[in-house]
């Protein structure tokens, strides 16, 4: 509830008085306790993160800086020299940014004036519509169809009629977790219009539109060292795109809006390949063990992933109760209360030990939720 009164009421943007407050997600150490648990004995399956952590040499690295009283490179040059080599794409079509989270909303800002249309594809990840409400954009949400894949003839419909003036599309998706294929992205790029593929998780899918970015200078692709290269906490992520966009985007970035603890890790990050590549492998093998011991044992129906996540169906369809049966368990998973997933839960692909403790609630909650039945 937001306290009226203060006779600023009229200052206030109007857009921004309209919007809906945002209910961040509560901190590790404050949920587990209020469920009585350990912070460092619970099975953290909710933010998709990895539970490795990144490798040694970024916490030498973070361990040795320096020049703390200086403001860090505000064009990430060392950085963006090492992601080039990374994603084989030239430095002058990079741009590093605080986070994915950040340029998400810096590309809103590049393209979206109040009033104009930008198109996502439901259900998908909630912040490309929550940045352009923040814009006093519109929000045009097509929904995916049967195998959650893009509908192309529909977007394209969409795009036609609400003179959409950016594209969202996010693969591997979140929440549901599959790859979006060239058949479903190539036709929305021919129209012209930007469209980022949102590639956060692409390591684990062994994909990436980044050949397009020839073809295409309306191909925008956004990645984050968030997730496999386990920086969540420092905020650091990065734009693929066009020489063009990325100067635009250049003019409308804060100097300094990567931290040198941020740039410093992530560099060291992408220096040690073998550590990526090593925490891939475990993340991957352990998906698909996951997957098998979900399928046996019957209670959260799989669906496919190419992602370190897995959306499971609950049997039953009451999703939200067991969301919260599993946080009183120390297992804590997505919840999402939206059309097509509210029967759902996302669980992150996390170590042997939270898969083995995550099956284990379940099978703990199953007599439980047997005997409301009868
Ligand atoms: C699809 C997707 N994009 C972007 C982000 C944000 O990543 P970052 O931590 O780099 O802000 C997330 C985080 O969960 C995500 O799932």
């Amino acid at each position: 509830m937001i306290e009226q009164g203060s006779g600023l009421e009229s200052y206030f943007r109007r857009h921004v008085r309209e919007l809906q407050p945002y209910v961040p997600p509560e901190a590790l150490e404050i949920l587990a306790r209020r469920h009585g648990l350990d912070p460092d004995h619970v099975a953290k399956l909710d933010f998709n993160e990895n539970p490795y952590g990144p490798s040694p040499l970024v916490l030498e690295a973070l361990a040795n800086l320096r020049h703390l009283h200086l403001y860090p490179d505000p064009v990430a040059g060392e950085l963006r020299a090492e992601v080039s080599d990374y994603a084989d794409v030239d430095s002058d079509r990079i741009l590093v940014g605080a986070g994915a989270d950040e340029i998400i909303s810096l590309l809103v800002h590049l393209f979206v004036e109040p009033g104009d249309a930008v198109l996502d594809v439901t259900p998908t990840y909630s912040m490309y519509g929550g940045v352009t409400l923040q814009n006093a954009g519109r929000v045009v949400h097509v929904p995916r169809g049967d195998r959650f894949e893009v509908d192309v003839p529909a977007t394209l419909e969409a795009m036609e009629r609400e003179r959409v003036k950016m594209v969202w599309v996010c693969s591997p998706n979140n929440p549901t977790g599959n790859l979006a294929t060239e058949a479903e992205v190539l036709p929305l790029l021919e129209t012209g219009v930007p469209v980022v593929v949102d590639e956060a998780y692409h390591e684990f899918s062994g994909h990436t539109f980044a050949r397009f970015l020839d073809k295409y200078p309306n191909l925008i692709i956004m990645r984050t060292f968030s997730k496999l290269a386990g920086l969540a906490g420092l905020r650091v992520g990065y734009v693929l795109a066009n020489e063009e966009v990325i100067a635009h985007a250049n003019k409308i970035k804060l100097p300094f809006n990567v931290t040198l603890a941020g740039q410093v890790a992530a560099l060291a990050a992408l220096r040690d390949r073998e550590r990526l590549r090593a925490n891939l492998q475990a993340l991957l093998s352990e998906r698909e063990r996951m997957v098998a011991l979900l399928r046996e044992q019957g209670e959260l129906k799989p669906y496919p992933s190419d992602a370190n996540f897995i959306l499971c169906e609950a049997r039953g369809g009451n999703a939200k109760a067991l969301h919260a049966q599993l946080a009183g368990e120390g297992v804590f998973v997505r919840y999402f209360p939206k059309p097509r997933i509210d029967t759902c839960l996302r669980i992150s692909v996390g170590r042997p030990q939270d898969t083995d403790r995550l099956l284990a609630a379940v099978s703990r909650l199953r007599p439980a939720k047997e005997a409301v039945r009868v």
